[in-house]
């Protein structure tokens, strides 16, 4: 996918614009309950999406064939499910800790999946 940087760019935008939102809605409730979703949502979100963006713009070849729109809908899945999970095992770790936690660490694995393809793509693409 040729604009596969665009849309990482602009995904990370939006997990940015939530994760803002709760860090403000954060500090004006003194809440602090969710800070892990908030910083989830500003760094695997915005930061990683945006960092993957900028080195799939840098080397153009990364892009080549279908491995990089894998890494873009297998990272924008993964993060919306899992920081999803995320909320509600955070607003009643009771009850709902035994019940997501487990489906909470699958779908982490998938970013690791995800950052394994585009570490494969960064070693033998981006080439000087
Ligand atoms: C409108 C912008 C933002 C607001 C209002 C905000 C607000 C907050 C608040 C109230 C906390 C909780 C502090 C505590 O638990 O004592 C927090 C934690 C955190 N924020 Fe933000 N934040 C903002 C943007 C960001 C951005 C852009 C990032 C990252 C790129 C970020 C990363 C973090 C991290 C990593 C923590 C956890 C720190 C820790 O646990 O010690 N925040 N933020
Ligand atoms: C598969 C992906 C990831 C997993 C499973 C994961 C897991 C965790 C866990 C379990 C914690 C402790 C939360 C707590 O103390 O309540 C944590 C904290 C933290 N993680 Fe991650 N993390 C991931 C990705 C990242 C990435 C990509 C970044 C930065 C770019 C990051 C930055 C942080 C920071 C700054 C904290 C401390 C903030 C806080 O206490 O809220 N994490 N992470």
């Amino acid at each position: 996918m040729q604009n596969v940087e665009r849309l990482f760019i602009l995904t990370g935008l939006g997990f940015l614009l939530i994760g803002m939102s709760l860090g403000l809605k954060m500090g004006m409730t003194q809440d602090f309950t969710l800070h892990p979703l908030h910083a989830h949502l500003n760094l695997l979100g915005f930061v990683l999406m945006t960092l993957f963006g900028l080195v799939y713009h840098t080397w153009p070849t990364m892009k080549e064939g279908p491995l990089a729109s894998v890494h873009y809908v297998l990272h924008t899945v993964v993060t919306a499910v899992s920081l999803s999970l995320l909320y509600f095992v955070l607003s009643d770790p009771v009850v709902n800790g035994p019940k997501y936690g487990m489906i909470l660490d699958i779908t982490l694995m998938g970013a690791v999946v995800g950052v394994l393809i585009f570490g494969c793509l960064f070693w033998t693409r981006a080439k000087p």
